[in-house]
């Protein structure tokens, strides 16, 4: 899996709207995003869609698209991505994800949870804002890494997440082994290599039976327009849903 540090000049990811393409643009959309967002307040809260997938899938390149592609169809979004590498925590994952450093297991599945909970307030916050949030990999992403280590059950890896906000939409993109090694090589970092990444998948698989979660499986195989087509329509019906409905709890 990349986890690289892909953030670019104009692209912040987390803790502010995601600017694509043209900065003045955007920011006439961030403007209209925020009138949007005080009009619907009262109407009700933003949704949370989670991305996630297997490697190579194209998750970041779909959330940017989603998040762009909700925001100018006046439904104010931003996006976030896990591990968020720029908090104190996250410089610790990023160090052990670029082998900079060793941490016992534990530990470090410990950090990733820790990471998504320190986020935790600021996400409640924007979704009953009303602003919806599209997270570039979740807990399901940290429970399935820890749990494919030798001698971590998936019950153990779940609990420090128990309680996160709840997703509203899960999109899984399925991608196979072989069409993903075309969309390039594996890096150097922690937790790159195909072997690792099949015990990875096994897990997802599990995670998915559980139905009190909207899990979506996407064929990514698709071009980039088609997956986001598809992509934006399940949010869409998502947000519509989720706008009365209380934020859930994640596993609870
Ligand atoms: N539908 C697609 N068809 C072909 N190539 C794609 C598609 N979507 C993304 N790509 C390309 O595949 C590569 C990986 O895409 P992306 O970084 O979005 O995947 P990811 O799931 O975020 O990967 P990672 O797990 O490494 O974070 C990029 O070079 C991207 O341009
Ligand atoms: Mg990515």
């Amino acid at each position: 899996m990349s986890m690289c540090f892909k953030e670019r000049a104009g692209i912040r990811w987390g803790h502010s709207l995601y600017f694509a393409s043209s900065h003045i643009k955007q920011q006439a959309v961030h403007q209209a995003g925020i009138s949007s967002t005080r009009s619907k307040m009262s109407h009700g809260r933003g949704a949370l869609i989670v991305l996630e997938g297997v490697d190579k899938a194209g998750k970041t390149t779909q959330c940017k698209k989603l998040v762009n592609a909700l925001i100018e169809s006046g439904r104010p979004a931003e996006i976030m991505r896990f591990p968020d590498r720029t908090t104190q925590i996250g410089q610790l994952i990023n160090a052990y994800l670029e082998k900079k450093s060793n941490l016992e297991d534990h530990v470090v599945h410990l950090l990733f949870s820790a990471n998504r909970w320190e986020l935790e307030p600021l996400m409640r916050k924007k979704l009953e804002q009303g602003i919806s949030l599209v997270v570039d990999r979740y807990a399901f992403s940290g429970v399935a890494f820890t749990s494919a280590k030798p001698g971590f059950s998936l019950e153990w890896c779940m609990k420090p997440d128990v309680g996160l906000p709840k997703p509203d939409l899960v999109l899984f993109l399925q991608l196979h082994p072989l069409d993903a090694a075309q969309r390039g090589q594996y890096g150097s970092e922690r937790y790159e290599s195909s072997d690792f990444q099949k015990v990875v998948l096994q897990r997802f698989e599990q995670l998915m039976k559980d139905k009190s979660l909207n899990w979506q499986v996407i064929n990514a195989a698709k071009s980039i327009e088609d997956l986001h087509a598809e992509i934006k329509s399940h949010s869409e019906t998502a947000i519509t849903v989720a706008e009365f409905q209380p934020i859930g709890k994640l596993w609870k």
